[in-house]
């Protein structure tokens, strides 16, 4: 297979962390060298293995272009979208990561939805958490208008149906917290999916808040709006 070639703008301002404007700047002053040639197109597609020098330092694109995964504690009122007419973007708060130009979403929480967002320019590792068959946990605290019955445990994990889908719900997990609070786990992530597994049986979602994908969970200690980049091991865990 022919390996994927990239821009070396791209490849600058990934591998130093400097915004794709700055890398142009450099790289039209001259900066950066190609194979041991100075190369001041900007758009000049290299591989993922062509040796780049810049300020002494020699690099590939394959060794710097390491994927990024953050971990978002997302506020209320932000859409998981790069544009939107009306609320605020999750992207807007990763401005500062402009460099990476494929930051996305793994998956959508709804705009009164708080919590564990992942954040990532790695399009692999966003299928592999949100797609149906990797069978991912993602558990959510739901406070719910009224008290929730015990039979309902068993309801959701019958796998309820909801008049506006056309199939039904793969099995979730209920665990009653207390008499308005529920912790729900689904596997499926889909549209509106935890309030309308409520609706179900009767009740209504106030307030829900996503606080663990597979076995990693929010890191409390982050504020809502605030994010940090995951370790290897955390990634990991996510499919554990
Ligand atoms: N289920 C919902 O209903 N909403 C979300 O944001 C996530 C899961």
């Amino acid at each position: 297979m022919a390996s994927k070639l990239l821009r070396l703008d791209k490849a600058v301002s990934h591998s130093f962390e400097v915004s794709r404007k700055e890398a142009v700047f450099l790289i039209r002053d001259g900066a950066v060298s190609v194979a041991g040639e100075i190369v001041c197109d900007p758009a000049f597609k290299i591989s993922a293995d062509t040796p780049l020098e810049l300020d002494g330092n020699e690099f590939t694109a394959q060794e710097t272009m390491r994927k990024r995964v953050f971990m978002l504690n997302k506020p209320q009122g932000y859409v998981c979208a790069d544009r939107d007419n009306r609320y605020l973007t999750v992207s807007s708060i990763f401005s500062g990561e402009s460099h990476y130009l494929d930051l996305h979403c793994a998956g959508r929480l709804d705009v009164d939805t708080t919590g564990f967002v992942i954040v990532t320019d790695d399009g692999d590792l966003s299928h592999r958490i949100t797609s149906p068959r990797a069978n991912v946990e993602k558990v959510y605290i739901a406070c719910v208008k009224n008290p929730i019955e015990e039979r309902c445990i068993e309801r959701f994990l019958s796998g309820l149906k909801h008049p506006e889908e056309d199939k039904p719900y793969k099995s979730a997990k209920l665990e009653i917290i207390s008499e308005k609070v529920g912790k729900v786990t689904v596997t499926e992530g889909r549209y509106h999916e935890v309030k309308r597994l409520f609706e179900c049986v009767g009740n209504e979602v106030l307030e829900l808040k996503r606080v663990k994908i597979g076995a990693l969970d929010l890191d409390e200690s982050l504020q809502e709006g605030e994010y940090r980049e995951l370790s290897e091991e955390e990634i990991a865990l996510m499919f554990k």
